[in-house]
């Protein structure tokens, strides 16, 4: 399925759950499912600055925890409050090339709903994967 400016807008309504007092960045995800299931997801911030977790994990970690497994995902949609389309963190790109299809839609929208989009695999070349220990 391919982009739907509903998307952008679940997005915005994932972005309202962020629990973002230090940067005061909030991020918003929309995880599809193949079988149509949704998942927001949002950044949860920590005092501790590095046990912070991002929106693309928070909404991928959600649907795995309830029953979802890796190849299930149609699309993601990420939002945030900038001009420019939010791109998912290094680590984030890392998980997304763990538990979704390489060429599963990554759609990076700015907070107009300007669209980027993108691939799993086209966001982390060379990416290292479970085949690599084979
Ligand atoms: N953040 C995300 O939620 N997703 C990303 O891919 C980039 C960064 C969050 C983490 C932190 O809470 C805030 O944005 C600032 O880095």
């Amino acid at each position: 399925m391919s982009y739907q400016s509903q998307y952008f807008l679940e997005a915005k309504e994932a972005q309202k759950r962020a629990y973002a007092p230090y940067s005061n960045f909030k991020v918003g995800a929309y995880l599809i499912t193949k079988d149509g299931r949704t998942f927001y997801g949002a950044n949860i911030e920590n005092a501790a600055y590095p046990s912070c977790i991002c929106a693309e994990r928070s909404s991928l970690v959600t649907a795995i925890s309830e029953g979802y497994r890796p190849g299930e995902f149609e699309s993601i949609t990420i939002t945030v409050n900038a001009d420019k389309p939010s791109s998912p963190c290094g680590t984030c790109r890392q998980v997304l090339k763990e538990l979704c299809d390489d060429d599963m839609p990554v759609y990076m929208t700015n907070h107009t709903g300007e669209l980027l989009e993108s691939t799993v695999a086209k966001l982390l070349p060379y990416g290292f994967s479970g085949k690599d220990l084979e």
